[in-house]
């Protein structure tokens, strides 16, 4: 492995050497099948606001904007946006963003569609990764993507890839968004069902016991709304 300078993953220059070195050993180099699948089964309108935060390559810009998605792909890392330049070609680069998850402003989303972002924010910010999820979401949005679940992750926990427990992940959303939706809707039945869909064998393998999983949770309105 190259040896890097940059140890924090909260600053965009531990990400930005390693896009320029080409050390991205997360890239799924294509778009995840299991989320072909999941979009082809979704049967969502055109124009559904899709935001993917830290997108890195960004693959699944071109996946979603081929269904008339309003697809954002943001990434604060300079070079990780060059990298989804490259990978997707000229025709999509309005749909990329240089932006910090945390701050930056837009227009609410009907879904957030990540892969390997919470893997790459420390413990520390993970309750912020929630509550800004339920902040950028639209009413009954959701939130969708392969989170590194480990069962038995280790504490302190190292990373990246940091892992998180299933208990952990479900709190994370449980804590932004609106528990009062989720007894009169049953939605999140149908949508945890969901969560069980996919291990995709094609994610290149990230730790020994670590999986990554496909998981659909759904917000009714963003905490921040009375
Ligand atoms: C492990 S990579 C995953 C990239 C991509 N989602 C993929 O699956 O290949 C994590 C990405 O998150 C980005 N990132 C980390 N913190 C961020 C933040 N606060 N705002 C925006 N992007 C961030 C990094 O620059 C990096 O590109």
């Amino acid at each position: 492995m190259a040896d890097f300078s940059t140890r924090d993953p909260l600053q965009a220059a531990f990400w930005d050497e390693r896009f320029a070195a080409g050390f991205t050993p997360w890239e799924a180099r294509g778009v995840p099948p299991a989320f072909g699948r999941w979009l082809d089964s979704t049967g969502a309108a055109a124009g559904t606001r899709v935001l993917i935060p830290g997108c890195g390559a960004a693959y699944e810009v071109a996946a979603l904007a081929a269904r008339g998605f309003d697809v954002l792909a943001i990434d604060y890392s300079a070079a990780a946006i060059a990298r989804a330049r490259d990978a997707l070609g000229p025709a999509f680069s309005g749909h990329l963003l240089q932006a910090d998850f945390f701050d930056f402003e837009a227009a609410p989303f009907d879904w957030i569609y990540e892969r390997a972002f919470l893997a790459a924010l420390p413990p520390q910010r993970w309750a912020a990764w929630g509550q800004r999820c339920a902040q950028l979401l639209r009413p009954a949005g959701s939130v969708t993507g392969f989170f590194f679940v480990d069962e038995s992750a280790a504490e302190p926990r190292r990373g990246p890839p940091f892992a998180v427990t299933s208990v952990e992940l479900h709190r994370l959303l449980d804590d932004a968004f609106d528990p009062r939706h989720e007894l009169v809707s049953a939605t999140r039945a149908e949508l945890t069902q969901l969560a069980a869909i996919d291990v995709d064998p094609a994610v290149p393998d990230v730790g020994t016991a670590a999986q990554l999983l496909q998981r659909v949770m759904r917000s009714s309105s963003p905490a921040s709304q009375p």
